[in-house]
């Protein structure tokens, strides 16, 4: 049976019409996720309680954290001064902000300068693999330490 020109081209245009739809249907499952990733991630990991030793402050400033242990306790503490951002330096007071010239104590607390809120503290937990993993979505009442 021979087929007609207006049928053959009826096929071929509704079977263009369908694969254009599938074409556009995968490429929005593909695209449509945007793949950009907006800083790091809030919550890490900072490795062993081991590596850090008992009565230390060791300030991590790519993660603007300071871990503070003492004994067989640990805390992360916020290194980002409340008042426009900069990196706290330790001091032996505290932290000190070079920026503008806060001040706070060794749990945060503000005592001098601009600075208008303590520095906050992070939630930490002790993950199944034995790190440390750090949540700065998640502040916790300062001198909250976790104990090993
Ligand atoms: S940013 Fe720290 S005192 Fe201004």
């Amino acid at each position: 049976m021979a087929v007609s020109r207006r049928r053959m081209l009826a096929w071929i245009t509704g079977t263009g019409l369908v694969g254009s739809g599938v074409l556009s249907a995968i490429s929005n499952f593909v695209f449509i996720k945007p793949r950009a990733t907006y800083g790091q991630p809030q919550r890490f990991s900072i490795g062993k309680p081991d590596d850090y030793p008992a009565g230390t402050r060791i300030a991590l400033d790519a993660r603007r954290i300071c871990v503070v242990r003492e004994g067989n306790r640990i805390a992360a503490v916020s290194t980002t001064c409340t008042h426009l951002g900069c990196i706290v330096g330790l001091a032996d007071t505290g932290f000190a902000c070079p920026c503008h010239g806060s001040r706070f104590d060794s749990d945060g607390t503000v005592t001098g300068g601009p600075a208008p809120r303590p520095l906050p503290w992070y939630k930490i937990t002790l993950a199944p693999n034995g790190e440390i993993e750090v949540d700065k979505d998640t502040e916790i009442t300062p001198g909250s330490y976790l104990t090993l």
